[in-house]
């Protein structure tokens, strides 16, 4: 029996919180990465299109002997796929990789704003949904005004937005902009790509409650309502990162770590990234 608590989605489907990224993993490397954190007890697992991946995700998945419905895939489209006829064309060549008939969630990569054709991709992304083809849709990267066009749209609302979240971006205005939509937070990079592990307050933190500093930034998140997804390429490190259950980190903790904010990105802006 896992700990991971479920997060339920805007319609109803179940999402567990804590998840496994494989962001930069080659895809010969990726099948042991995912089969080890299978074994740790994850269930959730982020790829992308991107990340050229998904046919090593999809060997582990294979491999795993697990039931599909206790497994909780999610893949993006990419950038050069937006569009509609594109994005349609581009689930099915993820799919074939990944061998699965059906997705849990699917997401719009990153909104490349200047391109102007994530509307018409989300159209493709209700399609997908209507037909059953995937159980939930999202966004990645989207700030609040690039929702608000979704939100126009008058259809589907996004279940989640996947968004870089870590102690030195906290992310305030987007978390409050999607919980008021009752859109998911997703913290990408939660770790700061480990740039946050070696923060003094962190570590302080880490010594008081006789844990790792990553098990106090990701409980951190847990505490905060974010869904995380830490990559990890490292056996020990992937249990590490699993095992965030057993401690709580108190007010005033929350609030030293909320200090750290300095609005600096480890990733792109995504208001004027456009790569194709
Ligand atoms: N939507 C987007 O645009 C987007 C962008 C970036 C990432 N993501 C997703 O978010 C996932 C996580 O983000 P990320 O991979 O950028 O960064 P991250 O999870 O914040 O950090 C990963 C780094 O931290 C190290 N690490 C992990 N656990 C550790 C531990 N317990 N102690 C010490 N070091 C530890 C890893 O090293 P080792 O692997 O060497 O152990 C790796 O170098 C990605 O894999 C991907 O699925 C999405």
């Amino acid at each position: 029996m896992s700990n991971v608590p479920n997060i339920k989605l805007n319609n109803g489907v179940e999402m567990p919180q804590l998840g496994f990224g494989v962001f930069q993993v080659p895809d010969a490397e990726t099948t042991a990465a995912v089969s080890a954190a299978l074994h740790a007890g994850y269930r959730s697992i982020d790829t992308a299109a991107l990340y050229g991946n998904e046919a090593g995700v999809g060997k582990a998945l294979a491999a795993s002997g697990l039931d599909r419905d206790e497994l909780f895939i999610t893949t993006k489209v990419w950038n050069s796929e937006q569009g509609y006829d594109k994005t349609l064309r581009a689930f099915d060549a993820s799919m074939k990789k990944l061998g699965l008939e059906q997705l849990d969630l699917y997401l719009i990569h990153w909104p490349t704003p200047a391109r102007d054709l994530y509307v018409e991709t989300w159209k493709a992304f209700e399609k997908l949904y209507a037909d059953g083809r995937v159980r939930a849709v999202g966004v990645s990267n989207f700030q609040p005004a690039h929702l608000e066009r979704i939100l126009d749209t008058g259809g589907t609302v996004p279940a989640v937005n996947q968004v870089e979240l870590h102690p030195y971006l906290q992310q305030i205005e987007v978390r409050a902009f999607d919980a008021k939509h009752e859109i998911a937070t997703e913290a990408w990079s939660p770790l700061g790509q480990s740039a946050a592990l070696s923060d003094a307050t962190i570590t302080r933190l880490a010594k008081r409650h006789n844990v790792t500093p990553a098990q106090v930034v990701l409980r951190w998140h847990l505490q905060l309502g974010n869904i995380v997804i830490p990559k990890s390429v490292t056996p020990a490190r992937i249990r590490e990162n699993f095992d965030v259950f057993s401690f709580d980190l108190s007010a005033e903790d929350l609030s030293a770590i909320a200090d750290l904010e300095t609005g600096r990105r480890i990733g792109p802006d995504p208001a004027t990234f456009n790569m194709r």
